[in-house]
């Protein structure tokens, strides 16, 4: 990309590393209270590290996708307005804590995450439920689709791969709404990955099936959750696509309020998170990606990624944090 067109995008290339320190800051948080059993405390500390850390951000910057709306949630609330307001105008996603539950289980995957994208560039979903159905990187445009069966989808994505539906493995959140879809999967022969919670971590699992065992992302997760892993996709390749679960008129009318006026439109990835995104995310427990983070007697190690769709580059950062005082 030239500079030119860099710049153009409103996303300085410097923002690649700040955005690691918000996700950091979050997680470090979070994992302190890693396995006491608080999911709701856990939460709060990692939404006030990330909000602290973002006001440090040079960017003028918007919460599009937040904690929820500005009534109920008294901090990263969808229209709150982060950084320090002299710098890059940016919309975004984040969740501090993904996986309140795995945080105060101290289970796999839990993440902070974040993605900063242009101005107008990502979906403002309402916080209902999507359904969502991803895959990695590599396979023929249109390979699945949510107006496909989930059995037509995992056959599509065996030939695709060039083996046995038998080798082919979906990950599922386990929730009984899932009953229905659990059995037509395995009716398939293919194997199912359950997870209880944090699908942003298990959409993101379909980019390298070799490390994570997983071929495709299938259900219905939170909305919001759809769209930061749409920004993850967006920024990794694969192919996602979103369709709110608008299923009663309350719903209707939130969604049409944030500018929604089909409620049964199935989104893109590219629909979701169009433009230049940025994403990060550091893991606060173990996962199959991103170690937790580590307490040692005289440092913290955090493990981020931070990838960037206009170059498709993926870092990941191991960080040494010897300043522990800056974490207080
Ligand atoms: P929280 O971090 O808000 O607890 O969300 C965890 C999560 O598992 C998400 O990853 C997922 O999209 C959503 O909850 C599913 O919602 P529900 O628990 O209501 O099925």
């Amino acid at each position: 990309m030239s500079a030119k067109a860099t710049e153009a995008s409103g996303l300085e290339r410097i923002l690649t590393l700040e955005i690691a320190r918000v996700t950091e800051r979050a997680a470090v948080a979070a994992a302190r209270l890693r396995g006491r059993g608080d999911e709701m405390a856990a939460d709060q500390v990692a939404v006030d590290a990330m909000r602290q850390e973002l006001n440090r951000l040079p960017i003028d910057g918007t919460v599009v996708i937040g904690e929820g709306e500005r009534d109920e949630a008294p901090m990263l609330y969808i229209g709150e307005e982060v950084g320090t307001r002299d710098g890059a105008k940016v919309d975004i996603a984040l969740d501090p804590l993904e996986g309140t539950t795995i945080c105060a289980k101290n289970l796999p995957n839990s993440l902070a995450v974040i993605a900063f994208a242009e101005k107008g560039s990502l979906l403002y979903a309402p916080d209902v439920y999507m359904e969502k159905i991803a895959i990695g990187p590599g396979y023929p445009a249109n390979t699945v689709s949510l107006e496909a069966t989930p059995t037509e989808n995992i056959n599509a994505v065996a030939r695709a791969k060039g083996v046995a539906v038998e080798q082919v493995t979906a990950c599922i959140l386990d929730r009984p709404r899932h009953a229905r879809l659990i059995e037509e999967v395995r009716a398939t022969g293919a194997a199912i990955r359950l997870i209880g919670d944090g699908d942003v971590a298990g959409v993101i699992h379909t980019t390298d099936p070799d490390e994570t065992g997983i071929d495709i992302y299938l259900g219905i997760g939170g909305a919001p959750e759809g769209v930061l892993a749409a920004a993850a996709l967006r920024c990794i390749g694969g192919q996602m696509q979103g369709r709110l679960q608008l299923n009663t008129e309350e719903k209707v009318a939130r969604a049409a309020k944030m500018g929604i006026s089909d409620p049964n439109k199935i989104y893109s990835m590219e629909e979701m998170a169009s433009g230049d995104v940025l994403f990060a995310a550091t893991g606060v427990t173990d996962g199959n990606m991103l170690q937790g983070v580590r307490f040692t007697r005289d440092a913290i190690i955090t493990h981020t990624i931070v990838m960037r769709s206009s170059s498709k580059t993926v870092r990941e950062i191991k960080a040494r944090h010897q300043d522990l005082a800056k974490f207080d």
